[in-house]
Formats: C-alpha cells, sequence, structure tokens
C-alpha cells in the first residue's frame, strides 16, 4: 500500500464548514507518515481556529501574506519549496476559480501558484454551487494543467441539501494523496543505489573522507521505492533515516561498498551510483594510533576500484547510471565520465556553487545521456530524485542501447 513515509505535505484549508474535517485528514496524514504545515484562507479561520492545526501539526499555521514576522520565519516562496505536494481540503468554489485565473491575494494561493510540486483539491460547496456550469469548467481548466480533483462526494450537506458538492472523506483523500507518489514507473524492477561518503582508514581513528550527506541518494531510494522497485540502498556512513521499503546494507570503505554491489547487482535492472567514493585510499592502514611526531607526516595512497565502472563492464549488467561532481566545465567532464566508465546516464552536479551539492536540501544537476543534456530546474532533493527516476524509467523503455562492454560509447 502507498504510504507518505518522508514527505512533505502542506495541508491548504479554504473557507467552508469541511474544514473541522481537515483536523481529522492532518491526522491521517501524519500517520501515513508525512510531515504536515498548515495554510489557512482568512475565511477558514472563521471556521476553525489556527490554533487547533497549531497544536495537532506542531507548527505555527501559516495564515498571511503581509505579516513581515511570518514571512521571515518561512515565507510563501519558502513553503512552496518544502512542500513535496500540497492538498487543499476544502477547496471552495471561490478559491478553485482563484486557482483557475493564476490569482494570489492570500497566501495560500500564493504558495499554489509559486509551486513546482503535486497539487490536489477536494472541492467542497453546496449542490448548487457544484451543478453550475463554470464550476465544472474551472475544474477542467485544472485537470488540464495537471491539477488533482479529488472528489467531491454526494450526500448530506450542512446547509440541508442532498447532493454532490461534499468534501471526500479524509481517510479517501490521505489515500489518494499517497497515490500521487507512487507512479509504478519501475514496478516489478530491481535497484541497487549507492549514497553517502566512503572512509578510508588511515590508522584505527583517522579517515580520508568527504562531504556526502547521503541525502540525494536516499531521496533516489525512496523516489523508486514509491516507482514500485525493490530498492537496495548501499551507503556509507550518514546520519539519515532508511527511508520506507528500502533493504539497507551498510559499508564503510570503497572496497566494501564494491564487495556488495557485486553482491547486488547481478539480477539487478538499475544501478545508480551517487555516493561521493573515494578515488584513493592509504596503501597501508597503520595497526596503531599513529603517534604526533615529525612537524609533516606522509601518507602514501593507492587507487580505489571504480565501483561504478566495474558495474558497467559487467558482461549482464544493469542499467548504470552515474553521478558526475564537479567544480567546472560540468558538460564536457559530464560527458567523459559517461564514455569513459561505459554508462547509459550521468547525472552531474555543480557541487562548488552555494546550496546545492554536498550536504545542501537542494540540487541543481544537468542530466547527461547519449540522447543529449537536460538540465531540470533547481529543486529540493526529494522532488528532484522522483524527477530523475521518471528519467531513469524513460530512458530504460527507449530504444535499447547495446550494453555489451566492447560496444563504442558515446565520446
Ligand atoms: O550526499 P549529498 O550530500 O546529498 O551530496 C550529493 C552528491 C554531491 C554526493 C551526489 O549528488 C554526487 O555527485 N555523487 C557522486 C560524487 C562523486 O564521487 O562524483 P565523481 O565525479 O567523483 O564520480 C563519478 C561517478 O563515479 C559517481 O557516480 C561515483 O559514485 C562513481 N565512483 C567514483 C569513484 C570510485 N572509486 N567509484 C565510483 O563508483
Amino acid at each position: 500500500m502507498a504510504t507518505l513515509a518522508n514527505k512533505r505535505v502542506l495541508l491548504g484549508i479554504t473557507g467552508g464548514i469541511a474544514a473541522y474535517k481537515s483536523a481529522t485528514l492532518l491526522r491521517l496524514l501524519q500517520q501515513a507518515g508525512a510531515e504536515v504545515r498548515i495554510a489557512m484562507t482568512a475565511a477558514a479561520t472563521e471556521f476553525v481556529a489556527p490554533l487547533t492545526f497549531q497544536a495537532l501539526s506542531g507548527h505555527p499555521v501559516h495564515c498571511d501574506l503581509l505579516d513581515p514576522a511570518a514571512e521571515a520565519a518561512m515565507g510563501h516562496i519558502a513553503l512552496a519549496r518544502w512542500a513535496d505536494a500540497i492538498l487543499v481540503a476544502p477547496a471552495s468554489a471561490d478559491f478553485l476559480a482563484r486557482l483557475v485565473h493564476g490569482e494570489a491575494p492570500d497566501l495560500l494561493a500564493a504558495t499554489c501558484l509559486a509551486s513546482r510540486c503535486p497539487l490536489a483539491v477536494a472541492p467542497a460547496m453546496n449542490q448548487g454551487m457544484w451543478s453550475k456550469a463554470v464550476t465544472a469548467e474551472n475544474l477542467d481548466r485544472l485537470r488540464a494543467r495537471g491539477i488533482r480533483v479529488f472528489g467531491p462526494a454526494a450526500g448530506y450537506q450542512a446547509c440541508g441539501d442532498i447532493g454532490e458538492g461534499r468534501m471526500e472523506e479524509p481517510e479517501v483523500l490521505a489515500a489518494r494523496l499517497a497515490e500521487l507518489f507512487a507512479s509504478g514507473a519501475l514496478d516489478g524492477r530491481k535497484v541497487v543505489i549507492t549514497a553517502g561518503p566512503t572512509r578510508e582508514a588511515i590508522d584505527p581513528v583517522r579517515y580520508l573522507s568527504n562531504h556526502s550527506s547521503g541525502k540525494m541518494g536516499y531521496a533516489l531510494a525512496a523516489a523508486a521505492a514509491d516507482a514500485g522497485a525493490a530498492v537496495v540502498l548501499i551507503s556509507g556512513p550518514v546520519a539519515l533515516a532508511v527511508p520506507e521499503r528500502v533493504r539497507h546494507i551498510a559499508v564503510t570503505s570503497a572496497v566494501e561498498m564494491l564487495d556488495a554491489c557485486l553482491a547486488e547487482v547481478a539480477d539487478a535492472d538499475v544501478f545508480i551510483a551517487a555516493a561521493a567514493v573515494a578515488d584513493y585510499r592509504p596503501r597501508n592502514a597503520a595497526a596503531q594510533k599513529i603517534k604526533k611526531s615529525d612537524a609533516t607526516l606522509t601518507i602514501e595512497l593507492e587507487l580505489n576500484p571504480d565501483i561504478v565502472a566495474t558495474v558497467a563492464a559487467l558482461p549482464q549488467r544493469p542499467f548504470v547510471v552515474g553521478f558526475a561532481a564537479e567544480t567546472e566545465n560540468l558538460l564536457d567532464n559530464a560527458r567523459g565520465k559517461l564514455a569513459r566508465k561505459g554508462l547509459d546516464l550521468v547525472i552531474a552536479n555543480d557541487v562548488s556553487a552555494p546550496g546545492i551539492g554536498f550536504g545542501s536540501d537542494d540540487n541543481q544537476v544537468l542530466v547527461v545521456s547519449p540522447l543529449g543534456p537536460q538540465r531540470p530546474p533547481r529543486l529540493p532533493k526529494a522532488q528532484l530524485a522522483r524527477l530523475l527516476i521518471d528519467q531513469i524509467a524513460q530512458a530504460m523503455a527507449g530504444p535499447a542501447p547495446d550494453r555489451s562492454p566492447s560496444a563504442e560509447r558515446l565520446a
């Protein structure tokens, strides 16, 4: 069953009596594993006090577009970037009309307009309003833009009428939102992903490593699991929780990572190398702690195995995706790695740019394949991972490249 584990959901509440059910919906989203923030329109606060949602969510409720203090804490743009999905429930007829016209007079509408993540609305209104042609036209226009419409349901309404227009029940809304993340693009596939740094021992207390936090690789593992794959995440030491439905193998050094990968890739369909593997390791790790003595210390290094190139050179190999951590000439270096390592796809990121790359919550990448480069927008790693998994699934479905080691590679 689909879950919302590790997902950030912005629950938008507009003015309607069904707003009282949004408290139950908030609880169900949390129980499904989501981290939930709330944005309310002024009309919604007339039905239920923001304090209710603040207490249940454990976070301040976002209500005012023009409140400098609230905007300084987490403004509508930051909120739009934070969310993996937005669900507006209840969505009044008036709010739906505002969405259609791209109006942004309040914080919730402005956040919806600024967001790039999936947006779903749960209409709730009197059956007379629901039956109007203009309401149907508005919803058709929203659907045509990719906005999901959940419900409404039919039955008794608060005003005493009976008919269509009731907000869909919270249980149904939570389940349908979870389904949004379950693309099925990798149903039945096995995906092996490396993540995090490796540590190369100098002596029993010191090591060589790098700044990888594992966030990109872990986000890819969660997205691949959401897409229906059986995921094995082979990870160096990081401080992250293992995503749900992902099998985790903990390793420390590059050699251990290679061994774990070789044990897993034989029946894999996709291999994604997001780990920042140390290129070199100390030739002789000292058995005892090296004592401070001379003014300088020389450590001789030897080359580590190249894990992704080794997997790509296997006679029966999966679709192989490498990363490229670069500080200059992104496209040329990525093309070079695609060719030299014999990869199907390279995802290049500029690790010298502030706010993206190592340790950051966002990333901006260049996707390089034999078909040419593509540059998705800068996105939070969770959202970017979903986009990348979709692209990988599409690339696998495309014209099958010759994956034999002897095949000529794109230069
Ligand atoms: O972990 P985060 O903090 O979220 O940061 C994400 C990231 C910047 C680490 C990630 O997006 C990334 O770029 N990972 C690859 C880092 C890297 O080692 O890049 P590279 O250009 O040095 O290596 C190219 C490819 O070869 C990579 O797929 C790497 O996993 C692989 N490689 C490298 C050396 C080696 N000995 N074996 C390998 O498999």
